[in-house]
């Protein structure tokens, strides 16, 4: 079985379903740091902009993958959605669907995407994805792709990864017989408190003044005495108006906006310092041997992008079992 990469970032979709033997037969990505992190891993430099890509150069393949930029749809952005340009990257799925019309396809997008524009946004997206489409991509276009489509939000935290990352998935088959499952929810077993027990060599600290911030919060916290010793205490999006703080031994949600300083990358109160990148990349779910850019702000912003490796490998398990 062969697939694609599309928006392939740093290859969460890759390293998943390599793992299930499936052969990679194209990736892209437009940016640079994405492609350069990828190209340390996969020994590919995907650098291509999707938009100007021609859906006749790419091979033809058995799986598409896409999680398609979410910034258009994320509750935190401004909620544009198809009026933001970058919105309409979901017609180049559309597009290269509709030309190569692979077995199946398998979409993710953030959580957001579902109640946008009070669940307009959503029910086009099906409606172009599967059979009932009526609408007009534009005046050549007009027929639905008729795929049997399923979607669902899904929690890394059921798939034994310790992280509150909800992702709505979107999964078509053309083969109109398929009912699919998606995964049973497994038990979590894997903590934050298994990551950060491996103690880091390199460790950044938040700025004095933001220090002072979590304590003055933290000190005000109903759970003070409860929660003030814990190991794994995670002071998040730090303010002075307001800081999250999680102490349920799983990690806040990783999001690109760690990339933008800001005090959004997750804080050990305790040990007083930022997550590292490797604990970003467990939290994720990526191998331990995974290579990163250099580039420490495009590194975050990279995982924060991604999926969460063990929930694809179970979402491709379930693929499996339907299609030959
Ligand atoms: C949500 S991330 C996907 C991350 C990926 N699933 C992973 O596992 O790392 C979206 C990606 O789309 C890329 N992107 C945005 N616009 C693009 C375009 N016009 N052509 C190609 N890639 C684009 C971004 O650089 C980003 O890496």
């Amino acid at each position: 079985m062969k697939f694609i990469d599309l928006f392939s970032g740093i290859g969460g979709f890759r390293l998943a379903l390599e793992k299930s033997k499936f052969e990679c037969v194209f990736s892209a990505d437009n940016n640079k740091y994405a492609c350069e992190t990828y190209n340390k891993n996969f020994k590919e430099y995907p650098l291509i902009d999707i938009k100007k890509l021609s859906a006749k150069k790419i091979p033809n393949h058995d799986i598409l993958c896409a999680g398609f930029p979410c910034q258009p749809f994320s509750i935190a952005g401004k909620r544009k959605g198809f009026d933001d340009t970058r919105g309409t990257l979901f017609f180049d799925i559309v597009r290269i669907l509709k030309e190569k019309k692979p077995k199946v396809f398998i979409l993710e997008n953030v959580k957001g995407l579902i109640s946008h524009n009070k669940g307009k946004t959503f029910k086009k997206i099906l409606n172009i994805l599967s059979k009932k489409f009526n609408g007009n991509i534009n005046k050549s276009n007009r027929e639905n792709l008729g795929y049997n489509v399923f979607w669902k939000v899904l929690n890394s935290t059921n798939f034994n990864i310790p992280q509150n990352r909800e992702r709505v998935f979107i999964i078509g088959f053309t083969d109109q017989k398929i009912n699919f499952e998606f995964p049973k929810s497994l038990k979590l077993k894997y903590t934050l408190n298994d990551i950060i027990k491996i103690k880091p060599k390199k460790i950044r600290r938040i700025s004095k003044l933001s220090k002072g911030y979590i304590d003055k919060h933290l000190r005000k916290h109903k759970s003070y005495n409860k929660i003030k010793n814990l190991n794994y205490l995670v002071a998040n999006e730090v303010r002075k108006s307001r800081c999250n703080f999680r102490f349920d031994n799983i990690s806040p949600c990783l999001t690109t906006k760690m990339g933008t300083g800001g005090n959004n990358v997750p804080y050990l109160v305790n040990q007083n310092r930022f997550y590292t990148l490797e604990e970003c990349l467990l939290i994720q779910g990526f191998p331990k041997s995974f290579k990163l850019t250099n580039n420490y702000t495009e590194a975050l912003k990279q995982i924060g992008n991604s999926v969460s490796v063990p929930v694809i490998n179970s979402l491709v398990q379930q693929i499996k079992k339907k299609i030959k």
